[in-house]
Parts: C-alpha cells; structure tokens; sequence
C-alpha cells in the first residue's frame, strides 16, 4: 500500500553505523527520479552520488539537521547518513527549476523506503560550501540533497496540537512529529 510506505518514510537523521550503500542501489532510486514528472517535461535535474565516506565527508559539514531540536547538532560520527543524492538543475536546461526536484526527492525516498532503508531531505545546505567542496561545476545549482541510511530512530506521526507544528524528539529519543489534521487542510470554499 502506498500510504503504508508513505506513513513509513518519515525523515531520518541517526543512521546505523556501518552499513554500506552500493551505487548500484543508488542507481535504482535515481532511476525513480527520472520516471518523475517535470515541468514541460524538460528533466533538467542531474544526481551526484555518495556512497564512499570521503565523499560522505566532503558533504557532511555543508548540511544541517533538525532545525527544531535546538540543542542537538545534529547526527554523530557514528549515526552519519551511509550515502547521499545531491539533486542539482542544468542551467544549460532551464534557470527554473520549479518543483521537480521536490518530487524527485520524495519518489527516491519512498524507492529507498521499499528497499529498508531511511534518509531525509536537507534543503538547508550551505551551497557555495557544497560547491566547492565537492567541485561542482558552475553550470550545475545545488537543489536539494537526500541523506540515506539504515534507520536508527523512532518516529511517531502526532496530530497538530495547540498550532504547535514543531517536531520534538522524547525522553526514549523518539521523534514526535505534528501533521495538521484533514479537515483543517481541505477547504470548503
Ligand atoms: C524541502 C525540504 C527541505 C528540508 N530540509 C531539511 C534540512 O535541511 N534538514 C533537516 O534536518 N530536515 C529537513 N527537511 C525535513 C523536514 O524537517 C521534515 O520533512 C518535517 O519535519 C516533517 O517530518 P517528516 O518528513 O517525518 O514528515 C526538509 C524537508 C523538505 C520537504
């Protein structure tokens, strides 16, 4: 069932240490990105893949976690993601990228979901960091990345309450994360 893949795939950030993702799989969920839709069909998207801890490093520094858990760093040394997918725009495509790196992202998850494994997706990278660290070429902009792994955390779907949609991790380190209800999210106009 979709839904059930969906409730599963909630954004992970510890990852069990030392388990290795092959590009092979990588390859697999990168192809559910180019069955995507995209705007005019132009499929300006490009994937840079991680899966070897020096360039697992090189990544790393550049992203950040969990805004709302504002005394956690984010994942240690031993909980660090085992791969990315960095999604990055053609700008020799189109400068506008609309949404299709968002869908992307979120079919590569569900891919990743179905193969057992977890990840999330870090919007807040420090591009020009990313940029240079990895030396991306000036023609590629850094969209989106998606940090994969073995889950090593809980996550529990809470309804909104009080307006509060910040997610909070618990004393049993699980994370508790607020989805507004149905009937606040469909109109009746
Ligand atoms: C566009 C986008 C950017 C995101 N960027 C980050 C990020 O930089 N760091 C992070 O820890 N989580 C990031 N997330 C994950 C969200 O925080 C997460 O989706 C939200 O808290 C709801 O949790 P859920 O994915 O388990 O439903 C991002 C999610 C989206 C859709």
């Amino acid at each position: 069932m979709i839904k059930d893949i969906i409730k599963k795939n909630r954004s992970c950030r510890r990852f069990k240490k030392g388990v290795k993702i092959t590009k092979k799989t990588l390859t697999e969920l990168v192809e559910l990105a180019r069955l995507s839709a995209s705007a005019a069909n132009l499929q300006p998207l490009k994937f840079l893949l991680s899966y070897s801890s020096g360039k697992n490093n090189k990544i790393f520094p550049h992203t950040k976690w969990a805004g709302y858990l504002r005394d956690w760093d984010g994942p240690a040394k031993s909980e660090r993601p085992s791969a990315y997918i960095l999604i990055l725009g053609d700008t020799e495509i189109t400068k506008s990228f609309g949404c299709d790196h968002g869908i992307a992202a979120q079919n590569i998850l569900l891919g990743a979901v179905e193969k057992g494994l977890a990840g999330c997706i870090l919007g807040a990278l420090k591009r020009k960091e990313l940029h240079d660290s990895l030396g991306i070429s000036s023609r590629y902009e850094i969209l989106i990345a998606v940090a994969l792994g073995k889950r090593a955390e809980k996550s529990v779907i809470e309804t909104v309450r009080n307006g509060n949609i910040e997610y909070w991790r618990d004393k049993k380190d699980v994370m508790h994360i607020p989805k507004r209800p149905l009937e606040e999210l469909i109109l009746d106009l």
